[in-house]
């Protein structure tokens, strides 16, 4: 079989390294990609949101799957496109993506279906929106009605804060997506993010994963696309992920039936679990996450492929005893450029030479245990990647790499992806040194 990924990023190279593994696919295409994963692809230089390209590429190519990892794509209706032209592709047609892309029709989606979700109120007007903050206790939470890059969200700490965030979406900053403002109540709790893979009817769920979206150590400094992950969670036990099954998952899948648009794809719901256990919603999204692509999918022990064909088939059923996946955790730190998430250099060359001495481990939770030692495993994915024109390695975006690693225990995980990340070289690479902590407590 031909694959073709959209998206350029992380989770791309995430989604394809996966791909690579079935032993149905024999090529994948990659529109645009990046340098990562022009190791294992054919990368084509098409932006995710030209779908008209992206159909001819399809054709032309003869692809016999797409698997679209960008959420603008699926905002602007690339399912919609290919299905029109009988193409097999896996992800959500544009009014099921709305969960996504309009957060005010997310919220009264929640609304009908008595899914949980902090409360809310949505303006069009600049002064209505300024009245309504002052008229709450901070933090104040500010959001963009619809997609703008991770970024849309201020948690402001007094009015003030929540005053120059409307400011900034009703002055256009991040366009038309902030056209609609929302103000919640803030929520308490531990965030996590939970990936379903949907067929319309059934939900198979991937390893609970918890995202760190702060730019800084101890969750400070400004929201980022996300500057780590790791799973599995260890709040989320099984009876927690069953409630969120029947609260959130499974409303969620009946209501875009009934309403006419059947959720085929990636569910991910952006939890909030309280001290009481309960789940509420803090977003959804129409694809997988970004790092927590690049945990998650490792940890699953099934063929991808596989996988998204029987969505696209309507046959997710045959998964109903959930999906398999190894046992242990998987950490993923990204390594970012000095100035991210605002400005940053590209072009800088990135040295990999001393990932080639042997990496020692040894100071996880068994450290005489050699078994576990050899089963760990480092990946690096790439993430703002290119080669310059003499063909060297170079960053090309605020977050370069994810460096993922692999092994029986979280602690494991944490100390090899650290020590990777130690031998990458570029100048002014930055990453937070607390990912995972979070989930040893
Ligand atoms: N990790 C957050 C996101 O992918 O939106």
């Amino acid at each position: 079989m031909k694959v073709l990924v959209i998206g350029g990023g992380g989770r791309e190279h995430a989604i394809c390294w996966k791909l690579q593994q079935s032993s149905h696919v024999k090529e994948i295409f990659c529109a645009p990609g990046n340098a990562g994963i022009a190791e294992i692809a054919t990368c084509i230089s098409i932006a995710p949101t030209d779908i008209e390209r992206l159909v001819e590429l399809a054709i032309v190519q003869n692809i016999d799957l797409t698997v679209v990892g960008m959420d603008d794509a699926l905002a602007r209706g690339i399912v919609d496109a290919f299905k029109a032209k009988g193409l097999r592709i896996f992800g959500p047609t544009q009014e099921a993506a709305k969960l996504e892309w309009s957060k005010y029709f997310a919220k009264e989606f929640m609304l009908r279906y008595n899914i949980p979700t902090a409360s809310y109120a949505c303006f069009d007007e600049r002064n209505y929106a300024l009245a309504y903050a002052k008229s709450k206790e901070p933090p104040i939470v500010v959001k963009a009605d619809g997609l703008a890059l991770g970024k849309g969200v201020t948690v402001a700490k007094s009015y003030e804060e929540a005053k120059i965030a409307i400011h900034d979406l009703f002055d256009g900053k991040f366009g038309k997506s902030g056209e609609k403002v929302l103000i919640e109540d803030f929520m308490r709790g531990q965030e996590v993010s939970i990936f379903a893979i949907c067929d319309g009817e059934n939900a198979a769920l991937l390893v609970p994963a918890q995202d760190y979206k702060k730019l800084n150590d101890g969750d400070l400094g400004p929201n980022t696309g996300g500057m780590g992950a790791y799973a599995p969670v260890p709040i989320i036990k099984p009876n927690l992920l069953k409630k969120i099954r029947e609260k959130v998952v499974e409303p969620t899948l009946l209501g875009m039936k009934k309403e006419g648009h059947p959720y085929e794809g990636i569910l991910y719901c952006g939890l909030m679990i309280d001290e009481g256990e309960e789940p509420y919603v803090v977003e959804f999204n129409s694809r997988l996450g970004d790092p927590e692509a690049q945990v998650v999918l490792p940890l699953l022990d099934e063929d991808f492929f596989e996988i998204c064909w029987s969505v696209t088939e309507g046959d997710l059923g045959k998964y109903k005893e959930g999906l398999h996946r190894l046992d242990g955790a998987a950490l993923c730190v990204v390594v970012a450029s000095h100035g991210y998430p605002q400005n940053y250099k590209k072009g800088i060359p990135i040295d990999f030479t001393r990932l080639n001495e042997p990496v020692e481990i040894v100071s996880g939770k068994n450290p005489q245990k050699l078994e576990s030692i050899l089963r760990a495993k480092g990946i690096i994915f790439h993430a703002g990647t290119a080669r310059d024109d003499s063909g060297r390695l170079v960053s090309n975006g605020g977050r370069v790499l994810g460096v993922t690693g692999l092994a029986d225990n979280l602690l494991d995980a944490q100390v090899l992806a650290y020590k990777l990340c130690e031998r990458i070289d570029f100048e002014g690479k930055y990453f937070r040194k607390d990912i995972g902590d979070k989930g040893m407590i």
